[in-house]
């Protein structure tokens, strides 16, 4: 065995596992969650921080910070070895990689949604704009499920505002209290699907590190 090929070994053996965390809602819960079976990063507790990436020395973890939508691609590309993301981008997105906890917190449901007036024209399947945010999705839902031909527009955010000044005569999105939808006149006219918060490995990860990965969902679980 050559040296280099023994450090090698040393090295994989020392290898920090990384946590990609989509920002926003699901990283704080997915945080205290953590916290509840001894993974902890004080480090990231501080709000004023500028820093993108936590490191845990003793236990070997790295932690960072990512736009939900890229979490499942650091994954499949194994810069992290672990993410947490919503269910609704791992089916946006369709990436190489394992999906292998639902965490039963993030629920909502996506929707198609609109003023109550559209809903005749989902009845009779007219040739209707969709805007949203997950056009892979609004595709499978209307092509696939329900063989209505829409025009389908994606937009990055705030994606209620589309029927309101008539870029789209609906929307298909996240609805999770239901309270955006309410103060903005519109309502959900029919659901595609319930979503929750999801762990995700990659997966040459998952063969290496196997064990270390294997007790992180158990422990998980445990807790859930
Ligand atoms: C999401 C979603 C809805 C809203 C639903 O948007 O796109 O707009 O939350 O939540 P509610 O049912 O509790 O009102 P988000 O806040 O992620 O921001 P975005 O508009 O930039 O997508």
């Amino acid at each position: 065995m050559s040296p280099l090929y023994r450090n090698d070994r040393e090295d994989w053996k020392m290898r920090y596992l990384t946590f990609a965390l989509g920002k926003g809602r699901l990283a704080k819960t997915a945080l205290d969650l953590f916290e509840k079976i001894g993974i902890t990063c004080e480090e990231m507790k501080d709000k004023d921080s500028r820093k993108l990436i936590f490191v845990n020395e003793e236990l070997k973890l790295k932690f960072f910070l990512a736009k939900g939508p890229d979490v499942p691609t650091y994954v499949e590309y194994g810069a992290a070895d672990i993410g947490i993301v919503g269910e609704d981008t791992i089916m946006e997105e369709q990436r190489k990689l394992y999906e292998v906890l639902d965490l039963g917190f993030g629920k909502c449901r996506m929707c198609v949604c609109g003023p109550a007036s559209a809903k005749e024209l989902l009845l009779h399947q007219e040739q209707i704009r969709v805007a949203t945010k997950y056009p892979r999705i609004a595709k499978d839902y209307f092509y696939n499920k329900k063989h209505q031909t829409v025009e389908i527009v994606k937009l990055n955010g705030s994606i209620e505002l589309a029927p309101i000044v008539g870029l789209s005569e609906v929307i298909v999105d996240i609805v999770e209290t239901g309270t955006t939808l309410r103060e903005n006149g519109l309502e959900v006219l029919e659901e595609v699907c319930p979503l929750s918060a999801r762990v995700v490995v990659n997966q040459v990860s998952m063969r290496m590190e196997n064990e270390r990965i294997t007790k992180i969902l158990t422990d998980l679980k445990s807790v859930l």
